[in-house]
């Protein structure tokens, strides 16, 4: 039987290629966003061979709804992709009460509860991988949220191995570097700014270009697999050597 994979924001970027790169391998994926248009072309692009919720994760009563869904029609999971975030570009002294909410709401709490409302309905085995990112082990400008985000993620990491390790869940991390993505066009940084960004990250890291969301994919698969049923709080860091 094929394994059933969830990727929470599974839409575009990462999460669309890791969905992509699943389907191909034979699994059966579902995904999630939050907007409905971006869910739409998502599930089109991938010949209608997904299945697709709306469910902003930010919004408990929204993932108690998807969950429920996923259990009527799908039963047991085998796995879930923590991987819907948000990230903008905004100096410490600037980031106010409403980013600082929207930003740990998304990328901490909504991963929290999702993890957490999953559980009844994993399999035993079970994966999960987070999405984190090399902010969390290398400071960058302007990122002083969108770290504390993906470092409070990445802290519950071992906690969970232990707690849930008795149901047959296993937890671990990957961590992206810069991936050229859709992610930066919505930061709220200048088209040049981008560019720079882009370029310094292909001309200085040993992999000699940018990350692209593709590279992710198989590393995402290797660790929903059995092929990884020994990893336990690992963190494969995917960034080129961009951080060595
Ligand atoms: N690209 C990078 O350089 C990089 C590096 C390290 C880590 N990451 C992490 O990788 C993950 C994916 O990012 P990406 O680069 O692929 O960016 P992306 O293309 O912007 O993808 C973000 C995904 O998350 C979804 N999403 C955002 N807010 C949501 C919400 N409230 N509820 C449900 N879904 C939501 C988006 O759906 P909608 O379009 O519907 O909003 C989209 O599917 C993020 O967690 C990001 O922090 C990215």
């Amino acid at each position: 039987m094929k394994k059933k994979i969830i990727i929470t924001g599974g839409t575009t970027g990462i999460g669309f290629a890791c969905a992509s790169y699943l389907l191909k391998n034979g699994y059966e994926v579902i995904i999630t966003g939050k907007s409905e248009k971006n869910l739409k072309n998502a599930i089109e692009k991938l010949d209608n061979k997904v299945a697709g919720y709306l469910c902003d994760i930010s919004d408990l009563a929204a993932i108690d709804e998807f969950v429920n869904s996923i259990k009527e029609k799908f039963g047991k999971i085998d796995g879930v992709f923590i991987n819907a975030g948000i990230f903008k570009s905004v100096s410490f002294e600037n980031t106010t009460e409403e980013l600082f909410d929207e930003t740990l709401n998304t990328n901490f709490k909504g991963s929290f509860f999702t993890i957490q409302k999953f559980i009844p309905i994993l399999n035993n085995p079970a994966s999960i991988v987070l999405n984190t990112s090399i902010v969390v082990d290398k400071a960058f400008l302007n990122t002083s949220i969108y770290t504390a985000s993906k470092a409070a993620l990445e802290s519950i990491c071992k906690v969970l191995n232990l707690e849930l390790a008795s149901k047959g869940i296993r937890i671990n991390i990957i961590s992206p570097g810069v991936t050229e993505s859709p992610i930066q066009q919505k930061s709220g940084m200048t088209d040049e700014a981008i560019k720079d960004l882009l370029h310094h990250f292909s001309s200085t890291s040993p992999l000699g270009r940018i990350v692209k969301p593709d590279d992710i994919a198989p590393i995402l698969e290797f660790l929903v697999s059995e092929k990884s049923i020994v990893l336990r709080n690992e963190k494969i860091i995917v960034d080129g050597g961009s951080t060595l």
